[in-house]
């Protein structure tokens, strides 16, 4: 074992969804800077990554992809596996819950509570088991997102008074793809295919960042005392997606500064 190299992703060929979102694009810059050639798998693909190191950049590629439809899940992984029919790493970042209105569980309706289950489990699900034609025995490895909400309840006070909230089938669907990922861990195993799952904590996006007092709630509920940034994810992903976690397979890292641990 070379363990200055443990960590490296160098010819790997990765696939990440939602590679094109807030999180997503900067596991893509990460992977792209260890090594990696990455497909971006995404529904809005002209959000492109810039990078300074334009060799690195230069191994993004594109594919528009809806991954509420498995036509299009197979065309896009068919394209990614490419001549040689591999992918190493899969990292199903994307998540859709809808059309965004903050709903409780005392007025969902049966379409937007259904609408943000497809879009957690239902997107990784289909994602998955169209992958794993491509990853059997070349030691692949899948990463699934999870959540703090994935563990345990959003409390109300964070959210009171602020224009934001956590429905109910976000955290039932995150919850639902952290134990998946278990399954899949143990029946890709006699594959060689090794399944985990990072669940982040807080981090808000930019615009939501920009209401200090919702901000100011979430960092005070992580022991660090800050909320999280996309590059704080990066460390995780790599780790679980080298030869540094060969005998890993069936977690959860929870990247949350600590707050589900108190
Ligand atoms: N931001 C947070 O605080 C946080 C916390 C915990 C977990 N997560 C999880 O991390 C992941 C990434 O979150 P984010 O904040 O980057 O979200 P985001 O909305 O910025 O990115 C999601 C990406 O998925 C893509 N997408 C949506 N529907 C799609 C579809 N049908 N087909 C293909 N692509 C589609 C979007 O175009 C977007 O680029 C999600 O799974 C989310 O639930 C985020």
């Amino acid at each position: 074992m070379n363990y200055s190299k443990m960590f490296s992703l160098e010819g790997k060929t990765s696939v990440v969804t939602g590679g094109c979102g807030y999180l997503g694009r900067e596991i893509v810059k990460g992977f792209v800077e260890n090594g990696a050639i990455v497909y971006v798998l995404d529904y809005n693909i002209d959000n492109k990554i810039e990078m300074e190191d334009k060799i690195a950049e230069s191994r993004i590629k594109y594919i528009q992809c809806d991954l509420g439809n498995t036509e299009s899940i197979k065309f896009c992984l068919r394209e990614a596996a490419g001549e040689k029919g591999k992918i190493d790493s899969l990292i199903t970042m994307a998540a859709n819950l809808g059309a965004g209105v903050m709903t409780t569980v005392e007025d969902m309706d049966d379409a937007y509570w259904q609408k943000g289950i497809d879009g957690t489990i239902g997107f990784t699900f289909r994602t998955v088991r169209e992958a794993i034609p491509y990853m059997k025995n070349n030691n692949a490895t899948i990463v699934n997102i999870g959540s703090l909400y994935a563990v345990g309840a959003p409390d109300p006070r964070t959210y009171f008074d602020t224009p934001f909230n956590s429905t109910p089938n976000y955290g039932a669907g995150k919850a639902a793809t952290v134990e998946f990922t278990k399954y899949c861990a143990s029946y890709l195993a006699k594959y060689g295919i090794r399944v985990n799952s990072v669940s982040p904590g807080s981090f808000p996006h930019e615009n939501v960042q920009e209401n200090t007092l919702f901000k100011d709630r979430l960092a005070y509920k992580t022991m660090l005392g800050r909320i999280g940034y996309p590059e704080d994810l990066v460390g995780a992903m790599i780790y679980l997606s080298s030869d540094a976690s060969k005998y890993v397979t069936g977690i959860n890292i929870m990247v949350d500064g600590g707050q589900t641990a108190w």
